[in-house]
């Protein structure tokens, strides 16, 4: 019980939502010792399917980490497991899911299993309920593996109690989650009001390949645990907010067809420092993270980005170390999107050019270290930009100049 506390502890610390609910996920299993999970998270009147871990494929894959797999949503209803426990508000304990008992209205839905090679033989599924009652999401158990002396098949009533507890905490945790989250979105879509390529999906990709990036920093420097997975939740939260600092720029200038003048230019440039301004006197290692990165995501390696330094009575742009880890791996991140996708001024480009232009900047304007690593971890990059589309992004091609 002690051991739950603790957990929930930790679990409030969490300030992004994603890695939030990774970790909780991998709670559960760890708790109960199963080789599997998904989580369900409620839309409206969709579940959608939002998380999922599994040991097994996870050995079988190349980067060993579970394959990412796109995400769906099923309607809210009795025809499926997740969507039984999210109306019923009750969980469920299933021996065998090729085996459902045929009095019940769901059945398992077994082309996941198909896709994937993967055998589900039992399931626990928990609905994830607020004090108020309402279901925000369920999350499923599979297959329990036990120690190697003490392996094990199935799931027990104590499990079932185990778990319900659990989701009860980490509910908590979720819905303050849910609460930065949403004052975060209002941020950028302040910040959207004025630079319209500052979209939702621009930031989500942005703090995507972020975390990709900086996953692969830490792993060659053997950083991992708790202090690892802090750092990635602030940078994923940062990144997200890399130009907020664009509400402080005038229209006239974000919006002006034409090229800018220098003295537009300086204006835009201005937006790293208002938006390192609006995290500035707060405390929060979060907040001198997106500090960090609002202010410097515009450094160049090789000195020639801003805002810079000051040194004596002039400026010069931080080089190589000087720009922190966090501006380096989002100014990457930023421009390799900015780039990929189609802008006011430019079409989307084709992923090949975008990769060449990319190479011949190592060592100019990004770490060639970074660039390195975006090249290596270029599948995950790939599905978390087909994962957040532009919403205009099917008209994006007859984009003209
Ligand atoms: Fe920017
Ligand atoms: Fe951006």
């Amino acid at each position: 019980m002690s051991g739950l506390l603790q957990v929930g502890i930790e679990l409030n610390q969490i300030h992004d939502f994603h890695t939030l609910m990774e970790r909780i996920l991998s709670e559960a299993r760890h708790l109960l010792g199963t080789d599997a999970g998904t989580m369900f998270m409620r839309e409206g009147d969709y579940l959608r399917f939002a998380y999922f871990q599994n040991d097994t494929l996870a050995r079988r894959s190349t980067t060993g980490e579970t394959p990412r797999v796109s995400s769906f949503r099923l309607p809210l209803n009795d025809r499926s497991i997740a969507g039984w426990v999210a109306l019923s508000g009750q969980s469920l304990r299933i021996d065998d899911c090729y085996a459902v008992d045929p009095t019940m209205p769901f059945r398992f839905d077994p082309s996941f299993d198909q896709l994937l090679g993967y055998r589900t033989r039992s399931m626990l599924a928990v609905a994830l309920k607020n004090r108020a009652g309402r279901v925000l999401g369920v999350v499923e158990l599979i297959n329990p593996i036990g120690t190697e002396d003490v392996p094990r098949d199935g799931f027990g009533a104590h499990d079932t109690s185990l778990l319900e507890h659990f989701a009860s905490i980490a509910t908590v945790a979720i819905e303050r989650a849910h609460l930065t989250e949403s004052v975060i979105l209002r941020m950028i879509r302040m910040a959207e009001v004025r630079d319209p390529s500052e979209t939702g999906p621009h930031v989500e990709r942005v703090a995507g390949y972020a975390t990709v990036i900086f996953e692969e920093w830490a792993r060659r420097r053997g950083l991992d645990g708790a202090s690892f997975e802090r750092q990635r939740d602030r940078l994923r939260i940062a990144a997200k907010l890399h130009d907020v600092g664009k509400i402080g720029v005038p229209d006239a200038i974000l919006r002006k067809p034409g090229r800018l003048t220098p003295e537009e230019f300086e204006q835009v440039k201005r937006h790293s420092e208002i938006g390192a301004e609006l995290f500035e006197d707060q405390p929060t290692d979060f907040d001198e993270a997106a500090r960090e990165v609002a202010l410097h995501h515009h450094e160049r390696w090789d000195g020639q980005g801003y805002p810079g330094l000051l040194e004596g009575l002039s400026r010069r742009g931080r080089r190589g170390e000087e720009i922190p880890l966090f501006a380096r791996i989002v100014g990457l991140a930023d421009v390799f999107d900015a780039l990929s996708s189609r802008r006011a001024y430019k079409p989307a480009w084709a992923e090949a050019h975008v990769l060449e232009t990319i190479r011949a900047e190592a060592n100019r304007a990004f770490d060639p270290e970074l660039v390195d690593i975006l090249f290596r971890r270029l599948p995950e990059i790939r599905s978390i930009r087909d994962a957040h589309r532009d919403h205009d992004a099917a008209e994006s091609s007859d984009a003209g100049a």
